[in-house]
């Protein structure tokens, strides 16, 4: 379970697959969901609508992927949200400047560091361009927003880098309209833009990418006055401390200040829990925090929630806490009025938010699921029942006799409410197979007996036991066996 064998298996399985890919001038970093891989994208946002959205009692919202120069002048994107790059002064090769150094090096140089930083490794090690040999120009800053041009005037506009600005665009006349209560969350799905200097390892760094964001709105005197903290108080946090992951209680972490308050330890709570409902094995997670140089701009604390995986430990949820950066800052540029009256007490509510990459997250369920077992010399994709793109496969055992046609009736009366996957051609052994690769929990397979006493064989694919049931129970069989927790 590597990444190469991931990436055969989403090629070969209708995961995912390059975009553009019959044109050679296909650009990097942007990649397409096949029909599997879309069904297990949706099964995922579902998982999560239903474990934060609708248990914490957020808002969702969907907003425009392009927005106005003003938003990214007042959220400090147009200034800050670049990374440090090197040009070679010979064949004038780019290449981002910390990645490079920690290549060649070993140095690890956040990318947020001073420009100096890196010319001075560059001259110290003698770092020279890897394509030509040349010399490197001084690093400067590249801006990874895509402009876009609005109307025949081409006025500027960009494709929004991350989807969080919506939210906080929009929230004066959410919580007017939703009638809010701080603290509230406000939740968005939806693509983010980021013109990535070297976007590589398909889903892992791209181009244009899901993210799931939660935006809390909370009243920052109130911070530990959380009243559903008891819900998750004894959830276990995996938190680096002093370099070594310390698992503790959401309790034990915010008593011990190894976070900042309740606030921050209860969503935390509901993240960790989340996760442990994706199939990631979550003994390989960890929240780590951020150094000062680490952290994006925006943020006064933040945790990343890291996942080991066969390419190192993968940030799938940036959690920051962005003080009223992001309400101060709109305010001043829009001129609107961001307080809220938190029990007749005029406040300007602070943000902590649950930055989700869902593609990183996809990659990490399937890696974490994929097992070969080469005592039956197949590979097997272990996903939560709930989560898998196929539920179920409706097998013909022949094509003969009737068995088609009866067959295609079962299947007739599930289908539109299960992903079921009909498939008559083959041997049976391969159709069994190739829904364990797209992780297809049960396989329901019509054989001669069927004809006789309406029964059919339903085989699973961990255990690869079969059992005999009938078909009138088919339709309450799959729903309790992919029901979401
Ligand atoms: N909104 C935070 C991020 O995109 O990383």
């Amino acid at each position: 379970m590597n990444y190469e064998q991931i990436m055969q298996l989403a090629l070969e399985r209708g995961f995912y697959f390059p975009s553009c890919e019959i044109y050679s001038d296909a650009p990097a970093g942007f990649w397409e969901y096949g029909p599997s891989g879309t069904s297990l994208k949706n099964k995922f946002i579902e998982l999560w609508r239903r474990e934060l959205v609708r248990r914490d009692k957020m808002w969702e919202i969907d907003g425009s992927q392009i927005m106005s120069q003003s938003v990214f002048v007042a959220s400090g994107h147009l200034a800050s949200f670049a990374d440090p790059v090197i040009v070679c002064q010979k064949c004038k090769s780019i290449f981002r400047a910390d990645k490079l150094i920690a290549e060649v090096s070993s140095i690890t140089i956040p990318e947020s560091a001073d420009l100096d930083q890196f010319d001075k490794t560059v001259a110290e090690k003698n770092i020279k361009c890897p394509k030509c040999k040349g010399n490197f120009d001084k690093a400067k800053k590249f801006n990874m927003m895509f402009r876009v041009g609005i109307g025949p005037q081409d006025e500027p506009a960009y494709l929004r880098p991350e989807t969080c600005q919506s939210i906080f665009v929009d929230f004066p006349r959410l919580y007017k309209t939703m009638r809010g209560k701080l603290p509230i969350g406000v939740a968005q799905i939806g693509k983010s833009f980021r013109n990535e200097i070297s976007p590589r390892q398909s889903l892992l760094r791209l181009r244009e990418f899901y993210q799931a964001e939660i935006e809390v709105f909370c009243n920052p005197n109130r911070l530990d006055d959380m009243e559903r903290f008891s819900e998750v108080e004894n959830t276990i946090l995996r938190i680096m401390v002093d370099d070594i992951i310390r698992p503790m209680t959401c309790k034990e972490a915010y008593e011990t200040k190894t976070v900042p308050n309740k606030l921050v330890a209860y969503y935390l709570g509901l993240l960790a829990e989340f996760y442990q409902k994706t199939g990631i094995d979550t003994t390989k997670s960890r929240f780590r925090k951020l150094g000062e140089k680490e952290k994006a701009f925006y943020a006064s604390v933040a945790f990343d929630f890291e996942v080991e995986t066969t390419t190192g430990w993968l940030e799938l949820v940036a959690c920051n806490y962005r003080s009223d950066y992001d309400l101060t800052s709109h305010g001043n540029v829009s001129k609107e009025k961001f307080e809220v009256l938190d029990d007749n007490v005029k406040v300007l509510p602070h943000v902590f938010e649950l930055s989700m990459g869902i593609d990183r997250s996809l990659y990490t369920i399937l890696e974490h699921s994929f097992r070969e077992d080469k005592e039956n010399e197949r590979v097997v994709l272990s996903l939560k029942p709930y989560l898998a793109p196929v539920h179920v496969g409706v097998l013909s055992l022949v094509k003969k006799d009737g068995l088609a046609e009866k067959t295609e009736e079962i299947f007739s009366k599930i289908r539109t409410r299960y992903d079921a996957f009909l498939d008559h051609s083959g041997a049976i052994g391969r159709r069994y197979r190739r829904l364990d690769e797209v992780g297809a929990p049960f396989a329901v397979t019509v054989d001669h007996q069927t004809l006789q006493d309406d029964t059919v064989t339903v085989r699973m694919r961990d255990s690869m036991n079969q059992e005999r049931i009938k078909a009138s129970d088919l339709d309450l069989y799959i729903a309790r066996s992919v029901a979401f927790p």
